[in-house]
């Protein structure tokens, strides 16, 4: 960790307890649906591992992988998609998990992407929602918690490609 005040926003324990909430309510809305869960790689790989051990109901499980910030804390605007999806979604209905919804430029990409491969339905399911940082119209459909506009980084979210393994969402604090 940098030599900065470390300021824990979200603990492991709310993390944990919210990820059990949503859990149970993605199985209940999605109760004797094909559901597949859609994880953008690499910021959601933690959340989720965590989210589908939650989760009641028979999941099927891919990875997709966008362009991503790299060391900037803000978003080009321009999305590449790295490594796509290989399964067939038709008559599934995909969930997409990400760490954040920020911009939304992301997620409003990702969602129309994905339309192409026909799936019966597409929603998000989000770690972290920014939205006084929107840029495009989405609202995600699941989410675990609402942050001010802040960087952060932790559970899975990453500042400089590093701190994705601490198990808890922070920032530093400003030292004047
Ligand atoms: P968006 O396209 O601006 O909504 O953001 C897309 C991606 O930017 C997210 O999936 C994150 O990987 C990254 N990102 C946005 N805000 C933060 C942050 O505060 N910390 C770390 N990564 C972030
Ligand atoms: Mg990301």
């Amino acid at each position: 960790m940098e030599d900065k005040k470390v300021n824990i926003l979200i603990s492991e324990d709310d993390i944990a307890k919210r990820i059990t909430e949503i859990g149970n309510k993605i199985s209940n809305d999605y109760k004797g649906k094909k559901l597949y869960v859609l994880s953008l790689l690499r910021g959601s790989f933690i959340f989720t591992a965590d989210l589908v051990r939650k989760m009641s109901i028979d999941v099927k499980i891919g990875f997709m992988t966008t362009s991503s910030y790299g060391d900037k804390e803000s978003s080009s605007g321009n999305v590449k998609v790295l490594s796509d999806i290989y399964d067939d979604i038709r008559g599934y209905n995909v969930l997409i998990v990400d760490d954040i919804v920020d911009t939304g430029i992301t997620m409003k990409f990702v969602m129309e992407h994905l339309k192409k491969y026909n799936p019966e339905s597409i929603k998000c399911c989000v770690l972290l929602d920014k939205p006084e940082r929107r840029k495009v119209d989405i609202e995600p459909d699941y989410k675990c918690f609402t942050i001010p506009d802040v960087f952060v980084a932790g559970y899975g979210l990453n500042y400089g490609d590093y701190y994705r393994n601490i198990p808890y969402v922070f920032n530093w604090e400003k030292i004047d």
